[in-house]
């Protein structure tokens, strides 16, 4: 299934859910703090910018912000936020497209260069923020830890979240590198909705090459956006990859 398949009209109306979920500001106010920071008095590049979940914010905290975005009804939804003159976007595919300006800053948060399926395609992510940094920029990713350290011989599946009414599922296939994330969504009767979608899996280690390839050193790796110690039981990381900066 194509990106642009899922990523639909129907998709992005439901996307955002403002004040919870992910848009919730326990989990946006240290985002959009710690991007701020690190843009430090410059301008970003959003990969896969969405709806404008960070974007917006982190343009009203007075960062210049740009997005790079394959889905136009998810942009459609951004535009409902933001005019073209407040967050330009580039219609594209964030491993290739290229917009305008030197930055500070190219970020890829929830997940998303997971998306992306294939071992090259992640590669040329690196090397396409690269191509847009200035030296000593900055990209950062948001990624979780996949996890096959609960994986038994012959288990393919893992349940990540369980909670009244919703039930995250994620089937491996450890040959091939690749997860299918199903999102359960249920009330009292006995269906249930499904949305899912499918990823490569990163572990850290394999980022931090895909880093080198593009000429970044990480600068730094943190279990989420307020700066916690990275461990062997983190779930998630952000990691920030630096250009060398100018001699
Ligand atoms: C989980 S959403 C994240 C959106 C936003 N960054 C956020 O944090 O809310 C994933 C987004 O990635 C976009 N996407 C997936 N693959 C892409 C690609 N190769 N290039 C550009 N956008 C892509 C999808 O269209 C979708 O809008």
């Amino acid at each position: 299934m194509l990106q642009e398949e899922i990523w639909n009209a129907d998709v992005a109306a439901g996307y955002d859910t403002p004040g919870t979920g992910m848009f919730a500001s326990e989990v946006l106010d240290p985002t959009v703090d710690r991007l701020a920071e690190l843009a430090g008095g410059g301008a970003a590049l959003e990969f896969a910018v969405g709806t404008g979940r960070v974007a917006v914010p982190l343009a009203a905290r007075g960062v210049p912000v740009t997005g790079i975005e394959l889905s136009p009804p998810m942009i459609d939804r951004l535009r409902e936020k933001a005019d073209e003159a407040t967050i330009p976007v580039i219609t594209g595919d964030m491993t290739t497209a290229v917009a305008p300006g030197r930055y500070t800053l190219v970020y890829l948060v929830y997940n998303t260069i997971s998306n992306v399926l294939t071992q090259a395609g992640q590669v040329a992510c690196f090397r396409n923020a690269a191509r847009h940094l200035a030296p000593g920029g900055r990209f950062v990713i948001e990624l979780w830890v996949p996890e096959l350290r609960k994986l038994p011989p012959g288990q393919q599946a893992t349940v990540w979240h369980n909670e009244p009414g919703y039930i995250g599922l994620d089937t491996y296939d450890v040959l091939r590198q690749q997860v299918v994330s199903h999102h359960f969504r249920f009330d009292e009767g006995v269906r249930a909705e499904l949305f899912r979608s499918p990823h490569r899996y990163i572990w850290p280690a394999e980022l931090d090459l895909m880093a080198q390839l593009a000429g970044f050193e990480l600068e730094s790796r943190h279990a989420d956006w307020s700066g916690a110690e990275f461990t062997a039981e983190s779930r998630s990381h952000v990691s920030v990859y630096r250009l060398p900066p100018e001699d």
